[in-house]
Parts: C-alpha cells; structure tokens; sequence
C-alpha cells in the first residue's frame, strides 16, 4: 500500500501530535483528509478541520479505519486511552505507534494485543518545522513497518533506529535537549546584551550563530573540536572565553543535565 492511500490517526492531538499532522501533509505524502485527529476538547481542533483533518473526540472509533495508529497523549493519560480503544483495535492488519515518553512497546502491547506491532517514536518540538531530530525503536515490528514509520517521520526531519532500551536516552538527548540547547542561545545573547547588543538583535545573532555551528557539523560531518580549532589562535579573545566557560563548568553542567533527564524520563509511565 502507498503511503498516500494510507489512513493514520492521531489520538492526542496536542504540540507533538498537530506538528505531525502537519508535517505530514505539507510533506505531500499524506493529504490532511487521511488523517484523523482526536482529543477530548474539540474546540481546539476546529481550525484542523476547517483544513480538511478529519477530527473526533471517539478514540474507539476514529482507530477503527486506520492503518497507522499514532498515540500522543501524556503518560499519565496513556491506560485510560488503550482500555477505551482495545475492542476497536485489529492487531493483525494495524501498525501502532507512539510517541509517549517512558512508555515501552511491551507495556502497550500487555495493554492491546500480544501480536501487535508496535513501533516507539520519540521527535522534538522541531518536528513543528520539519526539523525534528526523531529516534525510533520497537522490539518486534518487521523491517517493512519500520520502513514506514522512518518515511512518516522522515516528513519531517532527520530519523535515526536505535535500540530501545536507549529510548529514554534518546528522550533527555534530543527531546528535551531542545530546551537545553534553547537555553545556551538565551544565555548568549544575555551575554550579547552585556558587550553592547539590544536584547532583540543579541538573540538573533546568538541564535543565526548556533544554527551556522550545527550546520558545519551537519553538513561538512565535522567534530566540533575540528571546527573549535579554527576559531582558536594562540593567545586569542575565543580560547579565553571558552577556557573560563569550562572551568565555570559548561561541558559538566550539560552532561550532568542530560543524565539527570534520562532518569526522570525512564520514570515518567511507572511513577505516580
Ligand atoms: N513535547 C515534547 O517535546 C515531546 C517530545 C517527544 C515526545 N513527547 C511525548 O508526546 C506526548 C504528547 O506531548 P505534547 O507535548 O504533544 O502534549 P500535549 O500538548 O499536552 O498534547 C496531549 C494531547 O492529548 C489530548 N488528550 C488527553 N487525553 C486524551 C484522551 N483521553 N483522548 C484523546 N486526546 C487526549 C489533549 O487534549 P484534550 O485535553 O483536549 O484531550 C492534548 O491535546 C507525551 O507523551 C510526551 O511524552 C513530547
């Protein structure tokens, strides 16, 4: 079946789940009447409908005619959602999957049906521009699936398959690693406004510079130390104000932020 003769809902329709809906059809892959969107408060979606979204607040019977099930809730808000749509649920012809934090791909199945595919996704908030760094794994969902759901999410930035017992990694690397790495473009430009910038220029400045410096690792595959040693001369203005940022901690602050993150992330499903 072609992507495009696909239907998917999205149960959830919130940040993540309305990014991808519109990734999805701005891709062109899927247009925006093969994709169902539920969430309980219908108002919110009444302008996705006005575009042509399917929209329902029936979990049970916006899964039953789809063929890639979406699940994009909060953990909190995951049990009550399988109990509502377990009858209407065909694990033999549906390919499951989810987004939800913490939550395994054993967990959803012990909630639905043991032979069901199910495939964890975990994108960031950039998914929004296409641009979302987006790790997927599952424990049991053939090659062909896995294909399927790399070229959905493909649609909207750059995927990568990783074990799943590096899920919850992957959530404090690059999910919540946005807001980190947000963070670090904030404080620059507070240190652009100290050295003379209006605040307003300072934060596009700092942020234009962060994006060129993924950019040369990205597009030129190069190490950041590479790319660091042409900015260092001897002596110079960048090494002083590095080596002063590492002694203050920079590097440990972010490994340590990062691990604590993952252990947060592992307990989110499990934990009251
Ligand atoms: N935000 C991130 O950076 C990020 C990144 C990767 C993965 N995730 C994961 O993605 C999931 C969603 O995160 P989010 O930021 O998109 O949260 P969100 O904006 O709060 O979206 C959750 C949506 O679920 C809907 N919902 C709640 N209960 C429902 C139910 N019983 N039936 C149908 N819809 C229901 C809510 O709308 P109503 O209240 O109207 O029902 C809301 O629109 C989370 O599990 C999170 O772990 C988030």
């Amino acid at each position: 079946m072609k992507s495009t003769e696909q239907k998917i809902t999205i149960i959830g329709s919130g940040n993540i789940g309305l990014s991808l809906a519109k990734g999805l059809v701005k891709s062109g892959l899927y247009p925006a009447n093969s994709i169902t969107l539920t969430r309980r408060n219908l108002s919110g979606l009444a302008a996705y409908a006005e575009q042509g979204f399917l929209i329902s607040n029936d979990n049970a019977e916006a899964v039953k005619n789809a063929d890639i099930i979406v699940l994009a809730v909060l953990p909190q808000q995951v049990n009550k959602v399988l109990d509502q749509i377990k009858t209407a649920v065909n694990p033999d012809r549906q390919l499951f999957t989810s987004v939800v934090s913490g939550v395994t791909c054993k967990n959803i199945r012990e909630k639905l049906f043991d032979q069901l595919q199910v495939v964890r996704v975990m994108p960031n908030t950039s998914i929004a521009i296409q641009e979302s760094m987006t790790c997927i794994a599952s424990d049991n969902a053939s090659a062909e699936s896995l294909k399927l759901v790399k070229e959905i999410f493909d649609t909207v930035g750059i995927t990568i398959q990783i074990n799943e017992e590096l899920m919850t990694s992957a959530t404090a690397l690059c999910a919540c690693g946005i807001a980190f790495f947000l963070r670090a473009i904030r404080a620059a430009s507070q240190g652009g406004v100290e050295v003379g910038f209006h605040a307003k220029d300072a934060l596009m400045m700092a942020a234009q510079t962060a994006k060129g410096a993924a950019d040369l690792l990205l597009q030129l595959a190069s190490h950041p130390e590479h790319e660091i040693d042409k900015v260092t001369s001897p002596k110079g203005c960048t090494i002083a104000g590095l080596n002063e940022m590492e002694h203050n901690g920079f590097s440990s602050a972010m490994i340590k932020g990062i691990k604590t993150s993952a252990k947060i992330a592992g307990e989110l499903y499990t934990k009251e």
